[in-house]
Order: C-alpha cells, then structure tokens, then sequence
C-alpha cells in the first residue's frame, strides 16, 4: 500500500441549464486531499472552504466515500488520516460536496492499488450523492455526459473549445436537497421535448464554442423556474449578466451560484452579477474560471 495519497479534484458546474442531472462541465477550482491510514481516530485537517463548518471525524464525507470503497472491496476499514485544502465553496452549486466525495473514493481507492475503474467509482459517488453529474465531471474534466446503461451508469467525456466561465456565487442559503425537494414530481410531455432538444444543442455549442447556438440552446423548463423562486436577486442578476455581454446564464448546478457563458469580457459579466446582486442587499462572490480538461489528478508517495 503507498503510504500516502494524493488528488487534486476539480469543481463543476452540472445542469447547464437543460442538461438536468446529465450533463456537468469541470471547472479549474480544486480541492486536494492527502489520505493515509493512521493510528488512533479518524481526523482531518482543513484548510482553505469550509473550515470550522465541515465534521473533521469519521463522519466527514470524505471518509464516509472512503469507507465505501473499502467496504465494496470487502477489505477492513482503517483509521484513515487526512488533510483537505479545499478551493471549491462549500453550498454553492460549484459541485464542492461532489468533490469531497471523489476526492475520498478515488484516494482509498489509489490506497488499495486501484482495483476499481472510474466508471465504478461514478457508480459509487452517484449512489453517495443521489445524482451523478457533478461526480462525472469531477472525475472525467471536461463536458460530461452521464446516463444509466444496463452495466450500469455510463459517463462519455467531451472536450470542449477552451472557454471561461463567469460565476457569481449570493450567499444565499440553498442546500442541494431544499434546491431538489422544491421540483414536482411530473413534469409535462412539451417540457421533456423542449429540454432534449435544447441539451442536445447545448453539448455541440461547448464543444465548438458556438456562443450563438448556446445562447437559444441554454435554456430550461424542469428545474430553474422552480428553484428560481428560492434564489432572490437572481432573475435580475441573469438579466444583469446579458446585458453585460453573456450570450447564456444557468443556475450552476442546483445553485445558488449562477453560471454565465461568453466569448469574452468575464470580469464586466462577473462585476454586472455581483452589482445586480447588491441592488437586492445580498452580497455575492465572484469567480472566472477555465474549464478543467484533466479531472481528477494522483499521486502517491511510497
Ligand atoms: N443535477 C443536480 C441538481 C446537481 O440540479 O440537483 C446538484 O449540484
């Protein structure tokens, strides 16, 4: 067994407005986790997001997918210890949870010779997330495809034209399960057509960085206009983010961050959200990221 671990995980951005919980695209935001096992209890060390609010025992999620990996192999679980420098918000819709996730599945994984494929290592993290998007990307880069297959969860990765994204981060309160409760549990037959379509179009205008395409293509009626009505001060930052120069704006995952697509000018569009934002009294923090093509990164020290 390597004595230690290491990864470097990417944040995502999942939907892409009409692509729900199918399409994600990896972000260059990251967390790094060291893992190795150790004596004594469990422990973490934080660094950077989330410090002081994320469990740093056992029941962190980066051990809790850790364990799982161990589990499904049928090996002992160990005292594992680890440190987390963590880049990705926690909360945001910037797939950070997904990452934590991949982080510790892919770690214990690298601990154990890597015995499991990433495609059972997607099956693993959907079934720890509930949906499977963020984790694709987060393992894969790139744009992301994920769909049940009868050998399970199948996950194609697209390269995609080199592009920036414009995000603006409200520190709103939404959990991923507040965001996935406010969806109705049927949704039309028109809004299921109006959505393939436009996700269908939506995969082609990353890959060529067809702005125009994108900008008729981005465009959702099964979660944003539900998951709107908890985000104040969002409708108007999108708005905000077109007028800037953004040719297409989702909602990053289940939010509340919103994503903004442009061939250029990323930091007037980041700037226009934040002021839209600040118009409604909520603060916002902004990012223009590249995409990540790599995904998940190891290395070990032996
Ligand atoms: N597809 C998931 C959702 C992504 O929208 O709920 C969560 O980040």
């Amino acid at each position: 067994m390597p004595k230690q671990v290491r990864v470097k995980v990417p944040a995502s951005t999942a939907n892409l407005g009409p692509g729900f919980d199918v399409l994600g695209l990896a972000l260059g935001i990251h967390n790094t986790l060291s893992l190795w096992v150790g004596e004594g209890e469990c422990q973490l060390a934080v660094a950077g997001e989330g410090v002081g609010r994320v469990p740093t025992d056992a029941s962190n999620l980066i051990f809790q997918a850790a364990f799982r990996v161990f589990d499904k192999l049928g090996e002992p679980r160990p005292v594992l210890h680890g440190r987390a420098e963590n880049g990705i918000p926690l909360s945001s819709g910037m797939g950070s949870s997904a990452a934590a996730t991949v982080s510790g599945l892919v770690a214990a994984n690298a601990l154990l010779g890597a015995p499991l494929s990433r495609q059972s290592l997607l099956g693993l993290a959907c079934e720890l997330e509930g949906h499977a998007d963020n984790a694709a990307a987060a393992l894969f880069g790139g744009l992301t495809l994920v769909a049940e297959s009868p050998a399970g969860l199948h996950c194609l990765q697209k390269d995609v034209a080199p592009m920036q994204v414009a995000i603006a981060l409200p520190a709103t309160k939404l959990s991923t399960r507040e965001a996935r409760n406010a969806l109705p549990a049927q949704v039309s037959h028109s809004d299921a057509v109006f959505n393939v379509g436009k996700a269908l179009f939506v995969v082609s205008a990353l890959q060529t960085a067809d702005y125009e395409m994108l900008a008729w293509a981005m465009q959702d009626r099964l979660h944003e206009p539900y998951r709107l009505r908890l985000m104040p001060g969002t409708s108007a930052a999108r708005l905000a983010a077109l007028a800037a120069g953004a040719k297409a704006v989702a909602i990053s995952g289940a939010g509340p961050s919103l994503a903004a697509f442009a061939p250029s000018g990323h930091s007037a569009i980041a700037n226009a959200m934040h002021a839209a934002f600040g118009t409604a009294g909520i603060q916002s923090r902004t990012f223009v990221l590249p995409v990540d093509r790599q995904g998940v990164q190891i290395s070990m020290s032996l």
